[in-house]
């Protein structure tokens, strides 16, 4: 590979990582990238590094263009370890560039690296850069999604580099939205963009949102948005600060999720009348085993969804541990604008469906309650009861959704 020019002077110089399948637990199954970017200018500047890993290609893609040695100014914009562990590497080759960074950020690199002999700036909003023609205004931008982030605009280029802000896990040989949608489809990008704000953002909305905000209240021309993974926004920068904005206002379909584990069957054949119920009611459904589905697909699709059940056997008196170890990835998302309901079997003695609305309730959830829980094995007047169930949660639930539409 090699540096492509984004804007005059200006080269995505990352590296693409088709085969990572787990990403920090999170699973990545069409790859990633880990961009950074080359403002090839009188000062020349590199924002951004890439994941230890992928040093060597970086510096390669650099070298395309200009030789690395001559970098003068490296821009921190995030210093999570896939975009800043290649940073010593780095300084290495340049031990006399200045680095800028926030000041929560440099508290992290210190951490990980000897910084005694580098020259850092600690810089905040407003702060400014100039490289020759080109000017850096930095933005913070904390919990976004980490309390070190910034972004990076380029004042003469409109470009805004966002670091994870915008980005898709999407290992791909094309850098650009347009150039993609011609040979893949805008779903499949919108996918990854839903896919990695669930996964990543979710418990930010109300940050990106006042956020988005400010950047847009700031009047600063947007033409081009380039994140650290995945596709640069360059033929429609407005289509993903849209997508943000609608999923930070609680945009979901008008659909159901049902997640659930199960034991000897028992819960799983309770989703067979509560899809029917629901369905019966002209609401959307689909129906998701845990055990089977990747923990990370399962989140995506709850939060695609205006409202989910969750469905569990009671094991030794507590909720079965697939179901568990979900609920405690999803309260750390901190979802809103869904409605939940819970349903389960038991053997001996029930708890799980109770317990999961506690659990809701802590969360703050809407729940509709009454979801049913069965002994062994449903009997037909307990089908009946799940059919009733799905249709009357299913009615809640599109209720619900109309103060979203
Ligand atoms: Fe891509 Fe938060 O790191």
């Amino acid at each position: 590979m090699k540096g492509v020019e984004i804007k005059p002077d200006i080269h995505w110089v990352g590296a693409i990582d088709w085969p990572v399948r787990d990403f920090h637990g999170y699973v990545t199954p069409k790859g990633t990238t880990y961009n950074n970017y080359l403002i090839n200018d009188e000062d020349i500047t590199l924002v951004d590094t890439v994941k230890y890993d992928f040093a060597e290609v970086s510096l390669r893609n650099i070298a395309s263009i200009v030789d690395p040695a001559k970098i003068k100014n490296i821009v921190i914009n995030h210093v999570e370890n896939d975009h800043v562990s290649s940073l010593g590497t780095f300084m290495d080759i340049v031990p006399s560039a200045h680095i800028y960074i926030s000041e929560r950020g440099r508290q992290v690199i210190e951490r990980f690296f000897d910084i005694s002999a580098w020259d850092i700036t600690v810089v905040k909003t407003g702060d400014e850069l100039k490289c020759g023609k080109y000017t850096l205004q930095f933005i913070e931008t904390p919990m976004l999604h980490w309390p070190d982030s910034i972004m990076t605009y380029v004042r003469e280029a409109k470009l805004l580099i966002s670091q994870d802000a915008f980005g898709q896990h999407l290992a791909t040989s094309v850098r650009f939205d347009d150039d993609f949608i011609t040979c893949a489809s805008h779903s499949q990008l919108d996918e990854a963009v839903i896919d990695y704000y669930a996964n990543i953002l979710m418990p930010f909305g109300a940050l990106i949102k006042s956020k988005i905000k400010a950047i847009l209240d700031m009047g600063i021309p947007i033409d081009m948005i380039a994140p650290d993974h995945g596709l640069i926004w360059r033929g429609a920068p407005e289509h993903v600060l849209d997508m943000y904005m609608g999923m930070a206002n609680g945009r979901a379909d008008l659909s159901i999720a049902i997640i659930y584990d199960t034991m000897w069957k028992s819960t799983e054949i309770m989703t067979e009348p509560l899809v029917q119920g629901i369905t019966d009611e002209g609401v959307d459904c689909k129906v998701i085993k845990l055990r089977e589905t990747p923990m990370s697909f399962a989140i995506t699709d709850v939060w695609k969804s205006r409202a989910f059940l969750v469905g569990s056997p009671t094991l030794n008196n507590e909720v079965f541990p697939s179901v568990a170890q979900f609920m405690t990835h999803l309260r750390g998302l901190r979802p809103k604008d869904r409605m939940v309901g819970a349903f389960g079997s038991y053997g001996w003695g029930g708890g799980a469906v109770k317990w999961l609305y506690g659990q809701f309730e802590e969360m703050k959830l809407e729940a509709v309650a009454g979801g049913p829980e069965v002994k062994y094995k449903p009997s037909s007047e307990e089908f009946a009861q799940c059919y009733e169930f799905g249709r009357e949660f299913a009615r809640q639930v599109r209720d619900y959704h109309k103060k979203y539409e």
